[in-house]
C-alpha cells in the first residue's frame, strides 16, 4: 500500500474511503498500528494524560513532544505521522510557531502538525506554517488546550448559533489551507453537515459516524482510558494487571526463574 500523506487524505475522502487515525506515543505501538493499516498516527498532546499522568494537556512541552515524535517515527513505514503542537508552541507568534513546527518536521520526522482553534485566532499562524511547507490539520469543537475557557470537557456546537459558528470555522480552516480538520465532541448531525460542506476530510472524535474518518486516543481503545465516546476493543488494563500479579506470585513463590530461563 502506498504511503499516506496530506494529499492522499483528500483523495481518500474523494474515494469515499474512511480514514483511520490513532494516537501513538512510542515505537512498538506505532509499528503495530502501521502493520494494522492505520492511515495516520497522531502523536497527540494527550501524551500528557495518557502516558505521563498529567491532569490535562497544558503542561506538555515541545521537548516532550519531540521525544515521543522521534520514537513514533521509527515505527512507521506507511502511515502519515502528524504531531500535535503543544500549548504555547504556536499561540505566542507565527514566528515561534514556524520554528516549533519546523522542529517537529525536520528533527522529529513528522509530516504534518495539528493545531487547536479557529482561523480568527490562528489564521496567520496557519498561513505561515503552510508557507513554510508544513501541512496543517485543524482542530475545532472541544479543544482541550482551551479547557479553562470552555469550562471543562463539554460537548461543543449544541444549539443553532453554536452549530453555525462551528460550520463557519470549518470552512475558514479549509480556506486557509488545512489539509484535514479534527472535529472533537460535537453533535453527530453538526459533524455531518460540516463534512458534506467541505472538500477536505473531517476526522471525528466523539463526532458521530459521518465524518470522513475517525481518531481515538489509543489508550482508550485498549481499555486504559475512560472517555465516553471510545469503543474499548481489548482489556489491556486487565491483561497487564493479571500478568503483573502472576509475576509477583511466581517471584515470591520461587516459580520464576525456572531452569529454562537460566544460563548454563
Ligand atoms: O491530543 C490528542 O490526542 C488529540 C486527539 C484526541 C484528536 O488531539
Amino acid at each position: 500500500m502506498a504511503p499516506v500523506n496530506a494529499t492522499s487524505f483528500r483523495e481518500l475522502k474523494q474515494k469515499n474511503e474512511k480514514i483511520a487515525v490513532l494516537t501513538a506515543y512510542d515505537y512498538p505501538t506505532a509499528m503495530l498500528m502501521d502493520e494494522a493499516g492505520v492511515d495516520a498516527v497522531l502523536v497527540g498532546d494527550s501524551v500528557g494524560m495518557a502516558v505521563m499522568g498529567m491532569e490535562n494537556t497544558l503542561g506538555v512541552t515541545m521537548d516532550m513532544m519531540m521525544h515521543h515524535v522521534r520514537m513514533v517515527r521509527r515505527g512507521l513505514k506507511r502511515a502519515m505521522l502528524i504531531a500535535d503542537m503543544p500549548y504555547l508552541s504556536y499561540q505566542i507568534s507565527a514566528e515561534e510557531a514556524v520554528r516549533n513546527a519546523g522542529r517537529l518536521i525536520s528533527e522529529g520526522g513528522a509530516q504534518g502538525v495539528k493545531i487547536e482553534g479557529p482561523v480568527v485566532h490562528f489564521g496567520d499562524v496557519i498561513r505561515c506554517l503552510i508557507k513554510a511547507g508544513i501541512p496543517v490539520m485543524g482542530h475545532i469543537g472541544l479543544t482541550p488546550q482551551s479547557l479553562h475557557q470552555l469550562g471543562g470537557y463539554k460537548v461543543q456546537g449544541r444549539g443553532e448559533e453554536r452549530a453555525r459558528r462551528l460550520r463557519m470555522e470549518a470552512l475558514e480552516l479549509q480556506s486557509v489551507g488545512c489539509f484535514a480538520i479534527v472535529l472533537e465532541c460535537i453533535p453527530a448531525e453538526v459533524a455531518k453537515e460540516i463534512t458534506v460542506s467541505l472538500a477536505v476530510p473531517t476526522i471525528g472524535i466523539g463526532a458521530g459516524p459521518d465524518c470522513s474518518g475517525q481518531v481515538l486516543v489509543s489508550n482508550d481503545l485498549l481499555g486504559w482510558g475512560q472517555t465516553k465516546f471510545t469503543k474499548t476493543y481489548v482489556d489491556i488494563r486487565g491483561a497487564m494487571g493479571k500478568a503483573f500479579s502472576a509475576y509477583v506470585k511466581d517471584v515470591k513463590g520461587g516459580a520464576f526463574p525456572g531452569a529454562e530461563h537460566c544460563f548454563k
